[in-house]
């Protein structure tokens, strides 16, 4: 018996039920970058999670199409750049729905390099710069695991979250 208090288990949810679940969840809105012989390349992404401080792990998921992703598994490197309640428009043109790909996607903000090279961007929430340690295939995304390596924050600023498919600043 379920009352109000209690929503019902969904057993065995399909992909959309999932998706529609998930987009109650708020999540940070971090872009991905890295940097090699074929230049800069980048995405949003909100499935970041720290993993450990000993020593300090993190771990990103892309999904197996994304062209960032290659570049990364070819490069060795990544940097994580959490983005501020004023970067939006940066996770748009990084999420592919501005029509901007590859390097033109850098041109519209100040990005400089921590340790590995790859573009840090300049007034972020933070920067977690790492060096790639493995590489996980789950379902149809994989899970990237970094070791980082240079770090840099701002304290004080706004986020930029996403919820019920949209971007607010908290
Ligand atoms: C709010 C938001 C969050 C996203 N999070 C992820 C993510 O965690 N992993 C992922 O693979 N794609 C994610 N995407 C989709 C990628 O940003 C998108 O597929 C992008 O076009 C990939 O670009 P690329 O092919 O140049 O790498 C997200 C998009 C949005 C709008």
């Amino acid at each position: 018996m379920t009352d109000n208090a209690t929503p019902a288990v969904q057993a065995a949810p399909e992909g959309p039920a999932f998706r529609d679940r998930m987009a109650e969840v708020a999540s940070a809105v971090h872009v991905v970058t890295t940097i090699g012989e074929k230049g800069r390349a980048g995405l949003t992404a909100t499935a970041v999670a720290s993993v450990s401080d000993a020593p300090p792990t993190v771990l990103v998921c892309i999904e197996g199409a994304s062209r960032t992703l290659a570049a990364i598994v070819a490069n060795g490197v990544f940097c994580i750049n959490t983005l501020t309640g004023e970067q939006q428009e940066l996770a748009e043109i990084f999420a592919s729905r501005r029509g901007i790909d590859g390097e033109a996607r850098f041109a519209s903000a100040g990005w400089d390099a921590l340790t590995t090279g790859a573009p840090a961007l300049q007034g972020a929430v933070a920067c977690f710069d790492c060096r790639l340690q493995g590489v996980h295939q789950a379902a149809t995304h994989r899970i990237l695991i970094g070791e980082v390596v240079g770090m840099r924050g701002r304290a004080g600023s706004s986020g930029l979250i996403y919820r019920r498919r949209r971007f607010e600043s908290v």
